[in-house]
């Protein structure tokens, strides 16, 4: 990596790096800001993470982005953190892409704005084929609404209960086909 003083062994490198944003709104409180100024220096950090994570050759990132908790935060907030999803998919897509980033949605598209589920389909159509980095965004997602989901498709499908298995349960999972986390950090 350009202007790095140490290199790592591959082998040391994690193929899957999943993080959680936090921390944002008090790094803001702490210097007199308002939180959603946290919010965007959070997502300017992130642009350094996916750059290098592309660099150091980690395959997977999953960025726990907005929960199904997080609805229930001041409606300016939330309204400022769809903005924030939208502003980076129209100024950052066509550079992540150049750089290889695929593009995946974990969680419930359902409840985000329209113009902003479409543009979220778009950038993942457009990002499909990539290959350097799966990036996946967790927005609207929920550890239970995962498992609720699952069950709800495993069902649909008719599944019988005694094929119901470790195996198939994961491929129900909104990371179906993305090895588990090596490395999970939660930032704060
Ligand atoms: C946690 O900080 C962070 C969030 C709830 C939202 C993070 C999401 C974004 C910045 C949207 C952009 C995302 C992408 C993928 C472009 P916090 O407010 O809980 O901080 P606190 O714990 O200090 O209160």
């Amino acid at each position: 990596m350009a202007g790095t003083p140490f290199t790592i062994p591959p082998e040391k490198i994690p193929r899957h790096v999943a993080m959680i944003m936090d921390g944002n709104g008090r790094w803001a409180l702490s210097r007199g800001l308002p939180r959603l100024a946290g919010h965007k220096a959070g997502t300017e950090n992130l642009r350094r993470v996916i750059r290098s994570s592309v660099e150091f050759g980690v395959k997977y990132l999953t960025i726990y982005a907005f929960s199904t908790e997080n609805w229930g935060r001041p409606p300016e907030e939330v309204k400022g953190l769809m903005f924030i999803l939208e502003d980076v998919i129209d100024r950052e897509l066509a550079e992540l892409s150049k750089e290889g980033v695929q593009l995946r949605h974990i969680g419930r598209l359902e409840r985000l704005p329209p113009n902003l589920q479409e543009k979220v389909l778009d950038a993942l159509d457009a990002t499909k084929d990539n290959d350097r980095l799966v990036l996946n965004v967790a927005f609207n997602y929920g550890g239970r609404d995962e498992i609720i989901n699952a069950i709800q498709h495993i069902m649909k499908d008719g599944v019988p209960p005694e094929e119901v298995t470790d195996e198939l349960v994961s491929r129900y999972l909104y990371t179906a086909g993305t090895p588990d986390p090596d490395l999970i950090i939660r930032t704060s």
